[in-house]
């Protein structure tokens, strides 16, 4: 049931193994690439359900794992909890030619991505995503970062991993929520650049959030199958990269306006920034109503949020968000860059959206 996609970089390609059960073959997928000392950094969440599992596996491939355990949450992702993980790596005796793996979701991807990134100049790491958000995004790719107070995200490299392991059996211990906020990552791979994925997911995308293991290995691997073919064209993100942030600019402001706070998770966000996308797609006339109705139809019925309504507490104003938005962007002439759509699996980048356009979406 498992898939291997691989990322082509020319000599820093690497493979992403998704199925159930890769957990248990991490030490000898690891293996050719050690030497020394292993250190694993992963949270206590984590740590709890699926470290001895991982730790296992490399005691039966003769691997010396150490591991070194952080608290959950967007706040280890910061120049102090850097700080503490270079220290303690440097304490394993890993080398210049070591490696350091990430077990965990974005947090702890971000963070050790960019610590090994920065670590004697630069060492190897392996990615194994827990969430479904680091399964189909944030561990394929190599953008790493931490939060500074001027914002999140905003220190950071870009350090491809050696090797990506997704195990998607791991993925029934996350929170539901935690689940379907990873799921409109999915969504969007549907929505930015192909529409009969899209229609795969109407008929079994419940089916993956509800268990099904070959669903869910068949959703993960055309994800990243996606993600790899763009990161491969543009690896920097100095054109179609930025497709990926389909739903992004609204995400991020209802994020912000909500305060990053349990009001809103990151996936919700992008759930309800698509579907305003789309909606300001049609405004524009640059997209069939239909196309709107039926993705929104389609996030409302695995269970995430489509509109701004959805949001728990006092509805952020539209003044609010356009502020976030424009710290968020550059505006231009009263025009602000979206990625829209012209119909499920077309998008594209347009400077020419003006501001009144979607203030008047924002306060429908
Ligand atoms: N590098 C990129 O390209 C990229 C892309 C998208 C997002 N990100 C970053 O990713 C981060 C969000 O990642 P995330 O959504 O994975 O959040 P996360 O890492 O905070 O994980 C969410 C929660 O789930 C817990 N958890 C993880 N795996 C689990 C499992 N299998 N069972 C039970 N609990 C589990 C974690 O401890 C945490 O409490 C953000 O910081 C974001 O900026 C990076
Ligand atoms: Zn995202």
């Amino acid at each position: 049931m498992s898939e291997t996609v691989i990322v082509s970089l020319a000599e820093r390609s690497y493979p992403i193994h998704i199925g159930p059960g890769e957990l248990k073959r991490a030490g000898s997928l690891l293996k050719p690439l050690v030497l020394g000392p292993l250190p694993v950094v992963t949270d206590t969440n984590v740590a709890k359900i699926h470290l001895a599992n991982f730790l296992l596996s490399t005691e039966d491939a003769g691997l010396d794992a150490r591991p070194i355990v952080l608290e959950p949450g967007e706040g280890t992702k910061s120049f102090a909890g850097l700080e503490r993980l270079t220290n303690e790596l440097l304490h394993t005796g890993v080398g210049r030619d070591g490696i350091v793996v990430a077990l965990g979701g974005g947090v702890i991807g971000d963070l050790t991505g960019l610590a090994a990134g920065l670590l004697k100049r630069g060492i190897a790491f392996a990615q194994i995503p827990t969430t479904l958000l680091a399964q189909v995004d944030s561990s394929v790719g190599g953008k790493t970062a931490i939060n500074t107070a001027a914002g999140k995200n905003l220190v950071g490299l870009f350090h491809q991993p050696r090797i990506v392991i997704a195990d998607t059996a791991v993925l029934q211990t996350l929170p539901r929520r935690e689940l379907l906020a990873g799921y409109a990552e999915v969504a969007k791979y549907g929505a930015l650049g192909d529409r009969a994925f899209f229609e795969w997911l109407e008929a079994n995308g419940a089916k993956a959030l509800d268990g099904d293991n070959s669903a869910m290995v068949r959703a993960v691997a055309h994800s990243c199958r996606m993600k790899a073919d763009i990161v491969a064209r543009d690896e920097r993100e100095t054109g179609d990269r930025a497709l990926l942030n389909l739903g992004h600019t609204f995400g991020h402001a209802l994020e912000a306006a909500t305060g990053y706070s349990d009001r809103l998770l990151h996936g919700e966000g992008v759930a309800i920034g698509m579907a305003l996308a789309l909606q300001l797609s049609v405004k524009l006339g640059l997209c069939p109503g239909q196309d709107a109705d039926r993705f929104m139809r389609h996030l409302k019925r695995v269970g995430l949020p489509s509109s701004i309504a959805d949001v728990s507490g006092p509805r952020p104003s539209p003044d609010v968000l356009l502020e976030h938005m424009a710290h968020d962007k550059k505006v231009k002439n009263g025009r602000m860059t979206f990625v829209l759509v012209r119909g499920i699996g077309q998008a594209f980048t347009t400077s020419d959206v003006r501001i009144d356009d979607v203030r008047a979406l924002l306060s429908a």
